[in-house]
């Protein structure tokens, strides 16, 4: 009797049953105490990937991988062991084409009318598609994890740079002003100084202590105006009088700006004679900070190229030096006012050098370098071309 001829011919009866266990979409199957199939509906088959009568008489360790009969058959034992019902909420299933099902079982025993048990009766719940959503599922929290606190982390910082730049827009105001006051008496020192020089002319001869301490207060006057151009450069950057000017001219001028007694090899390199147009002495101070910075972190050992190359709308000029490199804990906010790694560093050196770069339209970044540091200052072209007199603009 087919199964559809066991439901027509009505309820009860053992084909009815049997024919309702075929049609279950879930895979069923019963053991004998021998732990082999004496029953597998469709579905089990399917699962099983193997015939009926290719399953019937057999057991788990003729199609499954050692270890995992060994499971199948731990339960089983358990089930005719303790007489109870046992639920196995997650077991692997290896299929004859090698893929693998996640499973859920539940097997419980069957009696006589004795009491003993006969057989152990299990039904599976093939829960490989909720373990692969599971999985997806962990793997876009974990995703959305890590995008939240990303974001998290860029808000911190974005807040924190607001509240930086807040901080520095009031103390740059303050510092320019003040700057400003200090320059003049700066001014009248240095030239009191070059009269007392003048005047001591003879005895400075004679007196080398007296010598060097009229150096040293010259010195200290130099630094001290560095520091302060720096700090009314930064606070206010003014608009560029435009020039065109050879590259080859901002080098040297800040060559000889960045400080007279530096002694380290520079060399220049490239198309130096390339003409921008820009503002001549916020170029020499931008690119003086990079040659003082050059020199700090390298001293009389290293060495600087400075490669100058056409790009077309801009010049481009490469600072490669031969120091340890920037050091990570600048690195991040290198261009940030205030950041510096130097005992008496101000940090104001790299962002006055940019600030002054892009009042030109043009851009400072730093380049990743093995060894060294490397900055590139790029200054726009003159597009004017040929014309051999000075455009002044702004
Ligand atoms: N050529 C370089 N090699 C290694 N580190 C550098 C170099 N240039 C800049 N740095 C790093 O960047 C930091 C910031 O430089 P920046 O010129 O802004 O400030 P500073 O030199 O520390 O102080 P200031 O220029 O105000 O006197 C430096 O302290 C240094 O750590
Ligand atoms: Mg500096």
């Amino acid at each position: 009797m087919t199964a559809r001829e066991a439901v027509r011919s009505g309820a009860n009866g053992e084909a009815f049953y049997a024919a309702i266990v075929e049609q279950i979409a879930h895979p069923i199957f019963v053991k004998d105490r021998e732990y082999r199939w004496v029953v597998l509906n469709r579905a089990a088959c399917e699962l099983f990937g193997h015939k009926r009568e290719e399953l019937i008489g057999k057991s788990d360790f003729d199609f499954f991988p050692a270890t995992e009969a060994e499971g199948f058959r731990a339960s089983d034992r358990r089930v005719f062991g303790n007489a109870e019902t046992v639920i196995i909420e997650e077991e692997s299933i290896t299929r004859p084409d090698g893929s693998v099902r996640k499973l859920a079982t539940t097997k419980a025993p069957l009696f006589d009318e004795t009491g003993a048990i006969t057989h152990v009766v299990g039904i599976i719940h093939d829960i490989t598609p909720i373990k692969l959503t599971e999985a997806a599922l962990r793997v876009s929290n974990e995703a959305l994890e890590a995008s939240v606190e990303a974001r998290t982390n860029e808000l911190r910082d974005m807040q924190e740079a607001l509240v930086r730049r807040e901080r520095l827009a009031v103390l740059g105001q303050l510092a320019g002003g003040l700057a400003h006051q200090i320059r003049n008496p700066l001014a009248a020192m240095a030239n009191a100084v070059a009269v007392l020089r003048r005047r001591l002319k003879k005895v400075l001869q004679g007196d080398l202590e007296a010598a060097q301490a009229i150096a040293i207060v010259d010195e200290e006057i130099w630094e001290a105006n560095r520091i302060i151009t720096d700090l009314i450069d930064f606070a206010r950057v003014r608009p560029p009088t435009r020039k065109r000017v050879k590259v080859k001219a901002l080098i040297d001028a800040a060559l000889a700006h960045a400080k007279s007694e530096l002694a380290f090899p520079v060399t220049v390199r490239g198309d130096s004679y390339l003409d921008v147009l820009v503002d001549e002495r916020q170029c020499r101070d931008a690119l003086a900070n990079l040659v003082r910075n050059a020199f700090e972190a390298m001293g009389e050992e290293g060495s600087l190229t400075i490669t100058c190359r056409d790009e077309g709308a801009f010049v481009v000029l490469a600072f490669v030096d031969t120091g340890p490199g920037i050091v990570e804990s600048v690195r991040r906010r290198l261009f940030e006012p205030l950041n510096t790694s130097k005992p008496l560093g101000l940090g104001l050196g790299l962002a006055t050098a940019r600030s002054l770069v892009r009042n030109q339209g043009g851009d400072l970044v730093a380049l990743p370098a093995v060894g060294g540091a490397h900055f590139e200052v790029s200054l726009p072209r003159d597009p004017s071309g040929t014309e051999d007199f000075p455009i002044v603009t702004g």
